[in-house]
């Protein structure tokens, strides 16, 4: 059950580690929905925080630091400032964007701690943990990979599979490994701390089954676990790189990230609420405040569990009243990875595409991963920009702007007697804003984005049918009231373009030069713009995009494709042994080319003619696709003189010319590092 007409509303979205920038598909996956709905929020008079912030401990961030041959602190410090100024840069409108290694948010997390041991809601134990004896310490989270016992991933983590979402312990593994040696780990006991989300389940399962209004997705996976039973979870870890667990006896022990990270969202309240002069607890502990998770789908098991489960245990807190998860999005036909630099960066995009926020937050918004996996391709976004942004809702407002400046004086005209069209489309128009607000409230991003859309293709629609550019001249009172109604139009899309498009928002207010607070209270209604009110310059809101602009996209893309398979190219393995007999028998000589000619109806061979020192031969090589004709005419080469001859597209080929293969497939012929003479032979 959701809980309806809430006081006020507590919004996170997740807390990313800090070990790398962001890419377009966490903001598809949590930000921009996240952004979305606390927009429409605040335009609806919603008392509304919304808070996120970094998530700067756990093994991401070691595993950087070590990467990069720089600290841990060197590591968080770096990406807080990037994510944060990206964030803002793209108008996602946090409240507070914070960090947990503020000293605000150890103390919060270290409490947290306390009070449940002090509840005994802890199974403190002594276990056998995998450890790393070359690198001298216990392996936990991702420090450990293996197999997942559920999905047969072969790289899940010690701590999830990020395949199937599971919640995992290293020891559940199959064949683990170290990531930081790769040496087989030995087993050594140590103490945790666990919570019992075995003995725990039956309250979480009702809290779970009293939202089956949550998303398919995540209600689904969330029974599935359930189903499965639930296992007891550490919560403390033995890393030096954490929040210390505030006991005597836990020297060299830190909070499981994961125990941590979600008290973020707490501790950064607490820190929002101070700067505002607020109450934080009525955030979390007031039964009429709607606690909302704004997660990708790799984070369910934590929001929908694991969180719950710490609250419950606590006891003065809410819990999440909806965590709407989305899936993933694809980038060109692939999986987004940041290893391979297979992703969009968005303060690269920022740079590369100023000015362009809002045509990324549309296409986003439209390609949303919300009920299964979704794709982002430059086509599309080429395409969505200029027959949507451009054609639709640029055109319709320009139009609109533009004839009342030429035919009003730029002020908004009256409005005249309706016509029965007139009045269908007022009627129409004042059903968006309901229509709108109520798929986002329901945190269908992408249907409101289409309602959005078809508010302007009313527009559109209107101004082709009236033709008030026509109009005017037999008819001008009449032409005043169409173009009273389309600018009417213009200015309610200027609210509820708001929460998806807020940079246009910006721009469309200062077209309609609108000074007084517009919001989603008053949308619908067709007198926002009073007779006689001065318009503002009229400005294209969208620019097309040319196909130049998206290729050099593409092929950065490609580029970088091209250097991951550069690096991962392995080196081929060494064939089978032989005797210095078998190779004895190979006669490899050095000539010269005399002479080159591509062989007709093949893009692969080119017919040579290899001065040999013995009168010449004819040698096929496939080379034609690395080598032009013109390229090798006068270069030694190094040839298998005793090969067999053999016929290809009709024609006698007396040897091989032997070629070196580098890693990216380039071919180069043997050259000799000196002259020779031609028929040498090579030993
Ligand atoms: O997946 C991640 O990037 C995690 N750091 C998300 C944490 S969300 C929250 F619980 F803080
Ligand atoms: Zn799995």
């Amino acid at each position: 059950m959701s809980l309806e007409n809430p006081q006020r509303y507590t919004v996170t979205a997740a807390l990313i580690y800090a070990n790398g920038p962001i890419h377009i598909g966490h903001i598809a996956g949590c930000y921009l929905p996240a952004d979305i709905y606390v927009r429409y929020l605040r335009s609806t008079g919603k008392d509304v925080a919304f808070i996120s912030g970094t998530d700067e401990h756990g093994v991401p961030i070691t595993i950087k630091a070590k990467k990069e041959g720089i600290t841990p602190q060197q590591v968080v410090d770096k990406y807080y400032v990037q994510i944060k100024q990206a964030f803002s840069d793209f108008g996602i409108s946090f409240d507070i964007y914070s960090r947990t290694s503020n000293q605000i948010h150890h103390e919060t997390s270290q409490e947290f701690f306390t009070k449940l041991y002090d509840n005994g809601d802890f199974d403190e134990e002594v276990t056998e943990q995998y450890y790393d004896e070359v690198a001298g310490q216990f392996l936990a989270d991702r420090y450990i990979v293996g197999t997942c016992p559920v999905c047969g991933n072969p790289n899940a983590y010690g701590d999830q599979c990020e395949r199937c979402g599971t919640a995992l312990s290293p020891t559940e593994l199959i064949e683990p490994h170290s990531t930081l040696s790769g040496s087989k780990p030995v087993m050594r006991s140590t103490k945790n701390w666990f919570l019992p989300l075995d003995r725990m389940q039956p309250k979480i399962e009702e809290y779970v089954n009293s939202h089956t209004e949550w998303k398919t997705n995540v209600f689904g996976q969330c029974q599935s676990w359930l189903k499965e039973g639930l296992r007891p979870r550490a919560m403390t870890r033995d890393l030096d790189w954490g929040i210390s667990v505030p006991l005597p006896d836990a020297d060299g022990k830190v909070l499981y990230v994961w125990f941590d990270a979600p008290i973020g969202y707490i501790s950064m309240t607490k820190e929002w609420a101070a700067q505002q002069g607020r109450d934080w607890e009525l955030y979390w502990r007031d039964k009429d405040t709607k606690l909302v998770h704004f997660i990708g789908k790799d984070n369910i098991v934590f929001h929908c569990i694991i969180f719950p489960a710490m609250l419950m245990a606590e006891g003065s807190y809410i819990l999440a009243d909806n965590v709407p998860a989305n899936e993933f999005m694809n980038l060109e036909g692939d999986k987004i990875s940041t290893s391979r630099n297979w992703a969009v960066w968005l303060h690269e995009y920022l740079e590369e595409l100023p000015g362009k926020q809002d045509v990324l937050r549309y296409v986003l918004a439209a390609n949303a991963p919300e009920t299964k996996d979704s794709e982002f391709t430059w086509k599309d976004f080429q395409a969505r920009n200029n027959n949507e942004l451009v054609a639709v809702f640029g055109n319709f407002v320009n139009r609109a702007i533009v004839l009342t400046q030429k035919f009003c004086d730029g002020k908004v005209p009256p409005i005249g007697a309706l016509t029965d069209y007139d009045q269908q489309t007022l009627n129409e128009l004042a059903q968006f804003p309901d229509r709108i607000g109520q798929a986002i409230g329901q945190y269908k991003f992408r249907e409101a984005l289409g309602s959005l859309m078809d508010l302007a293709r009313l527009g559109n629609k209107y101004l082709a049918e009236t033709e008030p550019w026509k109009v005017v001249k037999t008819d001008p009172l009449r032409a005043n009231t169409i173009l009273n109604i389309a600018l009417q139009i213009s200015a309610n899309l200027s609210i509820v373009c708001e929460p998806f498009l807020p940079f246009t928002t910006e721009k469309l207010r200062s077209q309609l030069n609108i000074t007084e607070h517009f919001n989603w209270t008053n949308a619908g209604r067709a007198d926002l713009l009073v007779e006689g009110h001065e318009l503002g310059k009229g400005e294209l809101l969208f620019a097309k995009i040319e196909d130049e602009e998206i290729n050099k996209q593409i092929q950065k893309l490609l580029n970088a494709k091209r250097m991951n398979e550069l690096e991962t190219k392995t080196i081929p393995a060494i064939r089978n042994e032989i005797t210095y007999d078998d190779f004895a028998k190979m006669d490899i000589r050095v000539g010269t080319i005399t002479e080159a000619e591509r062989v007709p109806k093949s893009d692969k061979l080119l017919k040579l003619k290899v001065d040999d020192g013995l009168g010449g031969r004819q040698i096929l090589s496939g080379i034609a696709k690395h080598f032009s004709p013109e390229e090798v005419i006068g270069k030694q080469v190094t040839f298998l003189a005793n090969l067999a001859p053999r016929k290809m597209m009709g024609l006698e080929s007396q040897g091989m010319i032997l070629m070196a293969e580098d890693r990216d497939g380039k071919l180069s012929l043997i050259t000799p590092g000196e002259a020779v003479w031609n028929g040498g032979t090579v030993s």
